[in-house]
């Protein structure tokens, strides 16, 4: 069965990279505009959900009253355009709780999504509302109380058994899905949480537009909390005095724009409108305002790699030099079109350049095309077709291949055993292994 994880890894990065789309994607009006009724929240301006959960590809999906928001970043949009027959049944206009279902032993309804309203629960599959739902809360989830606050599940190996805990106010109630047994237990300590939410197998509260990371079996709190939910799980612009630039980008599970290190191993994630920078020789991480390193470029930029002592940017359709040293210099004439640098037409995903050698590694799309930057004129001379659907961003270094997707990354001994591996290889924690931000 070695199979398995790597096929349930393609359809999480494929489902992420839906979920996460570029940079780009930002700059393009959403086109959903004047589908959005009633009050609309602009969910960077700090709001308390009604309910998080993933969908069965591993795509976030965040409630709040009838919209919703599909991944890390993006505009909200109605929520029965997604789940129609929440409104046939009741006219909801909002939901309690929500989550996934996980459990191995009970096929029929793993991966089902489940909805809480009032006394009300709904099942829903592939989009679509089981047959005989809405049922009573307590013919599904006998022990349970109406009106609930939040829902999350907890496979076994993380709690006791799968199970899903249900939370309204500060009691908890561990349902043990075979079984049906429920224990509950008083969180006193934990805000009242309004929604929960597991990711990359950690444990959130969310209360107001702040979270709380607890333990799924005791609750427990460790570390400095309530934390702003816009700086781990939104890719925002404009951030609180308090937060903490560095700590932010670390941790942050939105999506990088760009990764690269330069000759002399120095490194640079990009993200939105800051950097983060560990020196050649340190294992810390810094971050700076993109603007204040690289002023024309300013923010969100597609792709970066590091050629010949000079990094070179992506932004949209242009390209810009910068040498690389104490300061950073753009070279005259630059910015230019991507198409006249490179040969490459249309937006660019990510670049990267392998050590030692001339050819850029250019990311669009599904495909990787080649260009040798020695040649004059430049031009694609290669291209390979990729698993991912969506990348992010790539690097190359002393130890591979670096394919980031959402909150993760891919990692390949060189070029040539990517090109040649058939499944995906372990998807690794962008905030934990590459930041080391263990929260
Ligand atoms: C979806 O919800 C909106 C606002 O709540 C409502 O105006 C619209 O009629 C609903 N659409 C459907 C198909 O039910
Ligand atoms: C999900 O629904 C779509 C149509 O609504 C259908 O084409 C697809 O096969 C369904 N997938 C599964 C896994 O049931
Ligand atoms: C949390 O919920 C409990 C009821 O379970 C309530 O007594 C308490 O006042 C709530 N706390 C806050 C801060 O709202
Ligand atoms: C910001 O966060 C980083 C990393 O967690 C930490 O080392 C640093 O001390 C923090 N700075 C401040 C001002 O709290």
């Amino acid at each position: 069965m070695r199979l398995l994880p790597g096929t349930l890894c393609l359809c999480l990065a494929l489902a992420l990279s839906q979920a996460a789309p570029s940079g780009h994607g930002a700059h393009k009006p959403q086109g959903h505009d004047h589908e959005h009724h009633g009050a609309v929240h602009e969910r960077c301006e700090g709001i308390e959900f009604d309910a998080v959960a993933v969908n069965e590809e591993g795509i976030p999906y965040f409630f709040k009253g009838d919209h919703l928001w599909k991944g890390f970043h993006g505009n909200s949009e109605l929520s029965n355009k997604t789940f129609k027959e929440l409104d046939d049944h009741h006219h909801l206009g909002h939901v309690d709780a929500a989550f996934r279902m996980h459990s191995k032993d009970n096929q029929h309804d793993h991966d089902h999504i489940f909805f809480f309203l009032n006394d009300h629960v709904f099942s829903f599959y592939n989009h679509s509302l089981e047959k005989g739902y809405p049922k009573k809360i307590e013919d599904v989830f006998p022990g349970i109380p109406h009106n609930l606050d939040a829902a999350v599940e907890c496979p076994k190996g993380e709690c006791v058994q799968d199970s899903v805990i249900f939370i309204r106010g500060d009691e908890a109630y561990h349902y043990d899905i075979k079984d049906k047994k429920v224990d509950e237990s008083k969180w006193a300590h934990l805000p009242n949480c309004t929604s929960a939410f597991r990711w990359l197998e950690h444990y959130y509260c969310f209360h107001g537009n702040t979270f709380t990371k607890f333990h799924p079996v005791t609750g427990t709190v460790t570390g400095k909390y309530p934390k702003d939910a816009r700086d781990y799980f939104m890719r925002c612009h404009k951030f609180g005095k308090d937060s903490n630039h560095t700590e932010r980008e670390t941790c942050s599970r939105v999506h990088l724009d760009a990764v690269t290190s330069d000759d002399a191993g120095n490194v640079y994630a990009f993200r939105g409108h800051h950097y983060l920078e560990q020196k050649a020789g340190s294992d810390t991480w810094e971050a700076h305002p993109i603007e204040k390193t690289w002023k024309k470029l300013h923010s969100e930029v597609d792709a970066v790699f590091s050629y010949n002592n000079h990094l070179y940017m992506i932004k949209d359709d242009n390209i810009y030099v910068y040498s690389v040293g104490d300061t950073h210099k753009l070279l005259d004439g630059y910015p230019k079109p991507v198409s006249k640098e490179l040969g490459i037409k249309g937006h660019v995903d990510a670049a990267f350049v392998c050590a030692d050698h001339h050819i850029a590694h250019i990311i669009q799309g599904q495909k990787m095309y080649d260009v040798d930057l020695a040649a004059n004129p430049r031009a694609v001379k290669n291209e390979v077709p990729l698993h991912f659907k969506k990348v992010d961003a790539g690097t190359c270094g002393p130890e591979g291949v670096k394919i980031m997707v959402g909150s993760h990354y891919y990692q390949y001994e060189s070029l040539k055993v990517m090109a040649a591996s058939k499944i995906l290889p372990e998807a690794h924690k962008i905030s934990l292994e590459l930041f080391g931000c263990d929260h």
